[in-house]
């Protein structure tokens, strides 16, 4: 008798309780792990390893293999977009991204998918990989930064703090703004259609920098933004779930929840956990919210914390995950800690 089984991630993501979470932590392949730091450096850079199906494959497997989680993430960055569309990205150890000046006359579409061929490759090889070493419940997920967040890298040519040359650019340059937003939204949504295509199997976006905005810029770059990509991907793909994470989106959040279209709220820290229950979970399934730094900490606060998430959303359907990506010094026994307490709760 055939017996279908849907993985654990799949059915909180359709609504259905379960005796325990689904867990995944953003970022969880990366430069806390050794195994991570060891392969890049042999790969010797971090682009390098998102292109190479291989090394995307090998580190997108290694926190599943060490912790078992419930969910992989496609190993790539929210730059390989703009790195697509023509403006060279590279990340130097220890600085984070360089992107060259932005001119939006060089941008194109038209190598979009040659350039991204590899990534495809790689979702391909993961699923592959999934099952071969027997992860038969884990589920892929594929991602893409939004537009607004994409773009204060491209303008700002690297990480900010206070957003200003991008402010300046929004807020003086309207139309080359909307230039922008809008080669990005078309950038995006087929970048995205082209990860399920090859196996992705939930989506996240990642709109870290929805917090940087408000008012018509928040309802114009971040909701209708995010909006348009998610019509179009489900457009193509309509039972596709995807995962919104709008970061420090503060009392836009409903707004974000009811006009967007996503199936799932990612919750960042700042979030109280009565909140989430009382107002958020009561509209769709949410994920988050350990503060990366509690998890940093360690100690009986991190007990307490896991414990408070669980008791507190697992009445109805979440996704157990950090509130931001994970920090690179987090100890290893941390995340062994706080997966203890999860399983066992
Ligand atoms: O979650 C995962 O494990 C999948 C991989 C992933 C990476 N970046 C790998 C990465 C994902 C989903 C991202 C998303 C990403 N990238 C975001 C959105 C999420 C967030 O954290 O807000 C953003 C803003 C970026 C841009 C980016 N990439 C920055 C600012 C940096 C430098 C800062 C840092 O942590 O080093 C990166 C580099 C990066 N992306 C690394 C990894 C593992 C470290 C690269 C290295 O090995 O040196």
């Amino acid at each position: 008798m055939f017996v279908f089984m849907t993985k654990l991630m799949l059915k909180t993501l359709q609504k259905v309780n379960t005796d325990k979470p689904p867990i995944w932590f953003m970022r969880q392949a990366g430069r806390y792990l050794p195994e991570y730091r060891e392969l890049r450096a042999k790969a010797g850079d971090f682009l390098t390893m998102c292109y190479t199906p291989d090394y995307a494959t090998e580190v997108t497997l290694q926190p599943i293999r060490r912790f078992g989680f419930d969910a992989a993430i496609l190993f790539s960055d929210i730059l390989v977009i703009p790195d697509a569309l023509g403006q060279k990205v590279r990340f130097e150890t220890g600085e984070g991204p360089r992107l060259e000046d932005l001119n939006l006359d060089q941008l194109s579409l038209d190598h979009l998918h040659d350039h991204l061929a590899p990534v495809y490759a790689a979702i391909g090889q993961i699923r592959s990989a999934l099952i071969a070493e027997n992860f038969t419940d884990t589920t892929l997920i594929g991602f893409a930064g939004a537009p607004l967040t994409v773009a204060t890298y491209m303008i700002e040519g690297r990480g900010t703090k206070d957003f200003m040359q991008f402010k300046k650019f929004l807020y003086g340059q309207p139309q080359e703004f909307d230039r922008l937003m809008n080669l990005l939204i078309e950038a995006t949504a087929q970048y995205l259609i082209r990860q399920v295509e090859a196996g992705a199997e939930v989506l996240q976006l990642f709109e870290s920098w929805a917090g940087a905005v408000g008012g018509f810029a928040f309802e114009k770059y971040v909701i209708e933004a995010n909006q348009k990509i998610i019509a179009k991907v489900k457009a193509v793909h309509p039972h596709i779930p995807i995962i919104g994470f709008p970061k420090a989106a503060g009392i836009y959040l409903k707004d974000y929840m009811h006009k967007t279209g996503i199936d799932a709220l990612g919750c960042d820290f700042t979030l109280p956990l009565n909140y989430i229950r009382d107002e958020l979970q009561t509209i769709m399934p949410v994920q988050g919210n350990l503060d990366p730094g509690i998890l940093y900490a360690g100690g009986a606060l991190l007990d307490r914390e896991v414990k408070n998430i669980c008791d507190t959303l697992g009445e109805k359907p979440y996704i157990f995950n950090l509130g931001h990506g994970i920090h690179k010094d987090t100890p290893i026994a941390h995340v062994e800690q706080a997966l203890k307490i999860i399983r066992a709760d």
